[in-house]
């Protein structure tokens, strides 16, 4: 599909900001793919991890990436993620891989070949919503529309608290702001593809409104575009 045919929004932010949930809702509204793109980043951490090999080690990692077959698909609003043809989905979650990204999201090289899996991945899409750190300032730079959302530091972690606790996880409160606060530093300083806004990306704050509202905002913001686009 031609470029110009393709419409694409990207929702960046950080950790718990709930980038997920509104890219998904967004997504089921304008009849669009969803991709998330931290789980390409999972996936690799996975393989590293699983193949017993210390995902510090990124020549390593990258000679293993080079061997395996990874596969992303769009279903029911999830990115499923295989590996060698099985299917990873659940485990990428784990939060013993989550503590270990940080490696394979620093090293250039696997960066420059996950952004190109981000790119053939959209240009099968008619419409996409994909969110990450850097869908409007590395990977989509073209997109329609970008937005960066951000959120309280402390209500993020609530939040995310709260999730955790839903799912049977024992963790306090005090060690999920810890590890959020370690995440952040981590993105937004790594050299290649660092969390941080596109000049041009609409800023959303996400403390207070709920994520219909937001996705209300967006909605907006993205059918007047569009229009404005055509005209
Ligand atoms: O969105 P997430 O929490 O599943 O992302 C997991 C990690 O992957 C996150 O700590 C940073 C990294 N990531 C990235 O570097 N670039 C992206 N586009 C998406 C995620």
């Amino acid at each position: 599909m031609k470029q110009k045919d393709r419409i694409i929004i990207t929702i960046d932010g950080p950790a718990g900001v709930g980038k997920s949930t509104v890219a998904r809702m967004l997504a089921r509204r304008l009849d669009a793919v969803f991709l998330d793109t931290g789980a390409m980043y999972r996936a690799v951490t996975l393989a590293a991890v699983e193949h017993g090999i210390d995902p510090a080690d990124t020549s390593k990692a990258q000679t293993l990436f080079d061997l395996c077959r990874f596969e992303f698909r769009s279903e029911n609003e999830t990115t499923k993620v295989f590996i060698d043809g099985q299917d990873k989905t659940a485990a990428i979650r784990d939060p013993k891989i989550t503590e270990q990204i940080k490696y394979i999201a620093s090293a250039p090289s696997l960066r420059g070949k996950l952004v190109q899996m981000q790119q053939d991945f959209a240009a099968g899409c008619r419409r996409i919503v994909t969110e990450g750190r850097d869908q409007g300032t590395v990977a989509f730079p073209d997109a329609n529309v970008k937005f960066f959302i951000t959120a309280d530091a402390e209500e993020r972690a609530r939040r995310r608290h709260r999730d955790l606790t839903v799912a049977g996880k024992d963790i306090s409160l005090e060690a999920v702001f810890a590890q959020q606060q370690a995440r952040d530093a981590s993105d937004e300083n790594r050299v290649v593809g660092p969390l941080k806004p596109a000049e041009d990306a609409v800023m959303i704050d996400a403390t207070i409104p709920t994520a219909e509202q937001i996705v209300d905002k967006m909605e907006t913001i993205v059918r007047k575009r569009l229009r404005a686009g055509k005209n």
